[in-house]
């Protein structure tokens, strides 16, 4: 192998935060504020970012519209998770949602407005007032459907006013350890250059994104490949809760595109080939504004039951005509484009076809709720990885647990990529000594560069791509089967072992896609693998878990997060941590009770 022959040019800072979406600009710009060195790592222009495509908001109980407490707001994000989610972390994410969304208001994010002036808020499925006793809240604030966008752009002009230092197009290789298992860098290949950088850090902040492009129909953009957790599974440290994957109902019939779940909280229903509201029966409360993973089941039922419509039926309607012209407009700009231009509808006139489609990934790096990394060592659960961070779809810190409810990524990003930056002033002192690393640190990554960039196999990456995402699209689906997992993971194993015949035809370094697309597939499939392999070990059903096998929640063994690493040979191997049942003290915590709405 030919490490020599890669010149590595280095660079040394405080912090080195890989990702610009809106978690990683959020702890940027933090860590620059407080006076650390920061560098930005990232393979598209922030305002490229994945963030930019979120639309309908960002959940904090400002009560704006009417009553709310951001303890209802706890109580909502805990039952929505299906009692899987840490209690100490829900609790620090909902009461910080406040000052969060002020603060972005203060950073100048355009959102839309109430008569007198407030920043306008929706309702969202699963979040209720009263502990869940009372109506569906207004708790989502938006900037129209277009939340993402605005507060991304934002977060990047703010954060040019602060000492940090982008470097745009980078792709990160993979990280570097020191031999005490301490985080000290990562190494990136400058893409337009074709050259290869070591950023020594005392720490790294992983955002990195969710690897929805893991599966065929997905919400996300072609870059979310997951690429923070693939380094972290090579480096021999386990991801938590990768069976749980979100899929949102609304995706649009065939292009897979978002149509926000604000449709819905605007008034916009769901009806099947009888024109029947259907969610009336599954839940009869709050009905259309149900969460996710239930609306997912019940339209996929609808479908199953041979009620879908269209020629095949085998999608689902989604109506907004009775809104009218002039509130589509105003709310609903962005989804009214979409559905004209992917599905050749007129949101006016017509309904949208919609099928639920891979949204976001609850599963991902292990974290506390200051951003640090986490694993089990000598018998504690939450042992911090030192000198390594991770937040946003990413991590798992974990506020979604089972199943997240719409909006909270938005305030997941901005809380905890403040959060890490808070953390990251209190343990790294500004300019502090960085001991030598290792002359062989970078070797491994290296090798793994020149492996893939050298390939000589038979089967394009574009080939095991699709295979893969056929796979997890047909067999880690809204409804799993023990069966049909094990016939996953078993295709999945020999899609994993086919990488290793992987055709690279270009040699080059300079804008090599074929050589980029080939890294972001390796790390696709250690989460694929991850993901169906974790989703047969767990038997029982969990918010976006649903085994029709094992179709009741099993507290008593399944209370637990689930860790699972895979090796070099692409074998699982699974440890547990236990749930956080407890708060910090400012709200009670939320004992586990049946979840129906
Ligand atoms: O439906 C949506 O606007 C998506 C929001 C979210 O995933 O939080």
């Amino acid at each position: 192998m030919a490490n020599d022959a890669y010149k590595i040019i280095e660079h040394k800072y405080d912090v080195v935060v890989v990702g610009a979406g809106g978690a990683g600009l959020r702890a940027t710009m933090g860590m620059a504020a407080k006076g650390l060195s920061t560098a930005c790592v990232t393979k598209v222009f922030p305002t490229r970012s994945h963030t930019v495509a979120a639309q309908g908001g960002m959940s904090a109980a400002l009560a704006n519209m009417g009553p709310d407490d951001w303890r209802w707001h706890f109580f909502d994000t805990v039952k929505g998770s299906d009692w899987l989610g840490d209690q100490d972390a829900i609790e620090y994410m909902c009461r910080e949602a406040i000052p969060a969304v002020i603060e972005l208001e203060h950073y100048g994010v355009p959102f839309s407005r109430t008569d007198d002036g407030k920043i306008y808020q929706r309702p969202f499925g699963g979040m209720t007032t009263q502990f869940g006793k009372g109506p569906p809240a207004q708790r989502t604030c938006a900037a129209a459907d277009r939340t993402g966008h605005a507060i991304l752009h934002s977060l990047y002009q703010q954060s040019l006013k602060y000492d940090a230092r982008f470097y745009i197009e980078h792709f990160a290789l993979d990280l570097i350890f020191d031999q005490h298992g301490a985080c000290r860098g990562v190494l990136s290949l400058d893409m337009a250059e074709g050259t290869i950088h070591l950023f020594r850090a005392q720490a790294v902040v992983l955002a990195t994104g969710g690897y929805g492009r893991a599966y065929f129909s997905c919400t996300s953009a072609h870059t979310c490949t997951g690429d923070g957790g693939g380094m972290v599974l090579r480096a021999g440290l386990p991801l938590q809760d990768m069976e749980f994957v979100q899929f949102h109902p609304t995706g649009i019939y065939g292009a897979g595109c978002l149509i926000t779940e604000g449709v819905r909280g605007e008034g916009g229903y769901l009806t099947n080939s009888k024109g029947e509201r259907f969610m009336e029966r599954y839940a009869p409360s709050v009905k259309d504004l149900a969460p996710r993973d239930m609306v997912s089941r019940c339209m996929t039922i609808e479908v199953r039951e041979g009620r879908g419509v269209g020629a095949e039926n085998d999608h689902i309607h989604l109506h907004l005509e009775h809104l009218g012209a002039a509130t589509i407009h105003e709310k609903l700009p962005g989804i009214a484009e979409s559905a004209r231009i992917f599905a050749g509808v007129d949101v006016t006139r017509e309904p949208i076809p919609v099928l639920p489609t891979v949204h976001y990934n609850m599963g991902g790096i292990p974290t506390n709720f200051h951003g640090e990394v986490v694993i089990k060592k000598d018998g504690n659960p939450d042992h911090v990885v030192p000198g390594l961070f991770a937040i946003g779809e990413a991590a798992c810190v974990s506020v979604h647990g089972a199943n997240r409810l719409g909006s909270n990524s938005l305030l997941d990003l901005v809380v905890f990529g403040r959060a890490a930056a808070n953390r990251a002033a209190e343990v790294i002192k500004p300019n502090g000594a960085q001991k030598p690393l290792a002359k062989d640190a970078c070797d491994p990554a290296l090798a793994n560069l020149d492996k893939l960039r050298f390939a000589k196999g038979s089967t394009p990456t574009a080939d095991i791509r699709l295979n893969m995402q056929r796979t997890m699209q047909r067999d880690a689906a809204v409804f799993r089967t023990g069966d049909t997992l094990k016939e996953g993971c078993r295709k999945m194993s020999e899609i994993f072992d086919s990488f290793g015949d992987v055709k690279v035809t270009d040699r080059s370094l300079v804008w090599n896609s074929d050589l980029v697309e080939t890294l972001e597939l390796q790390n696709l499939l250690g989460q694929a693998v991850a993901t169906i392999y974790s989703a047969e070990h767990r038997t029982e059903s969990r918010g976006a878990h649903a085994r029709e096998d094992f179709p009741a929640r099993n507290d008593e063994t399944w209370m637990k997060h689930t860790l699972v690493s895979i090796d070099e040979s692409g074998k699982a191997g699974f440890d547990y941590r236990p749930v956080h049942m407890n708060t910090n003290g400012d709200v009670e915590p939320v004992p586990p009770m049946e979840r129906k709405y």
